[in-house]
């Protein structure tokens, strides 16, 4: 066996990782497997240590562990610090670096179906847990200046906007605020769980104040077209689905511990095979 490379979750069963991984190592005929393990909250220490003794070139972190993870690390790289939270970590030389890809590789992928810099687009975001704060934190960190947030609890975006060095001009609205006033965004984007499966006919609002040249994304990639999505196509919206997070987080990953670029376009495909 060559490098050996995971992903720590629990649940982890479902994990679509190590397909695209796997499949990445072998296209670019690089020796490395990439494996899947469960691990409990309260074996998360040991496993980190048990890790790094067997010289895992890399792992992936997913729930619940992205934020529990950061005191057993080494070292983190600037957009973890900033988010607080790690999906990555890479071996260097038996250190633990910790890094995040959630948050660029959701604006890469959000990117190709933009016609303008992301930077110049209002936008609003639905929810305001641990996902919504990878993705609000990145795109303020990258110049993104009109980002606001709704939520079901508004206290929590109020925290969220609070927190962020790099915030401006945000505001925290409740569900419904939002919804009246969908018409100023250009951007959506839902990052909360309403619509994931079993419950796939549940939307968090309604698009029907929403501009025509609106991009609606939603995060949820199981199902792929949620409800939401659904509402946007009828009314001729742009519609982006959770798949490209998904992909390009692992893409970017894949390239931190490879230094090797692998086909996203292959990754995606193995998503909708296994999905659609
Ligand atoms: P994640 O890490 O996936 O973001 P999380 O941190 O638990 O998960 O956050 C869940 C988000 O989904 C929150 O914004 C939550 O709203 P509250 O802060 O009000 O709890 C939102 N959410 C979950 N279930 C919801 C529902 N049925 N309706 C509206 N929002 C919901």
């Amino acid at each position: 066996m060559g490098n050996l490379y995971g992903v720590i979750g629990c649940p982890i069963k479902h994990s679509m990782s190590p397909d695209i991984h796997n499949d990445a190592f072998q296209d670019l005929g690089i020796e490395g497997y990439y494996h899947a393990f469960h691990v409990e909250p309260t074996q998360l220490a040991e496993t980190v240590d048990a890790l790094k003794v067997l010289g895992v070139k890399g792992f992936n972190v997913t729930i619940p562990h992205k934020v529990a993870i950061i005191p057993f690390l080494d070292e983190l790289d600037e957009t973890a610090r900033i988010v607080g939270a790690v999906n990555t970590v890479v071996n260097v030389n038996g250190r633990l670096v910790g890094h995040n890809t959630d948050g660029n590789g959701y604006i890469e992928s959000l990117t190709k179906v933009l016609k303008k810099p992301i930077q110049e687009h209002k936008m609003l975001i639905i929810g305001a847990g641990g996902a919504a704060r990878g993705i609000y934190y990145t795109l303020a960190y990258r110049g993104c200046q009109e980002i606001d947030i709704c939520n079901r609890t508004i206290s929590k975006a109020e925290e969220l906007i609070e927190q962020c060095q790099f915030a401006n001009n945000s505001q925290a609205l409740s569900i419904e605020a939002a919804q009246q006033q969908l018409g100023d965004y250009d951007i959506i984007i839902q990052t909360t769980a309403v619509g994931l499966h079993p419950n796939i006919e549940d939307k968090p609002l309604l698009l029907k104040n929403a501009k025509h040249t609106a991009v609606v994304s939603d995060i949820v990639y199981n199902p792929i077209k949620t409800a939401l999505l659904k509402e946007a196509e009828e009314l001729g919206l742009t519609t982006h689905d959770g798949v490209g997070m998904f992909v390009y987080q692992g893409a970017l990953a894949f390239e931190l511990w490879t230094k090797q670029k692998p086909s996203a376009e292959r990754m995606t495909a193995i998503v909708y095979n296994k999905l659609g």
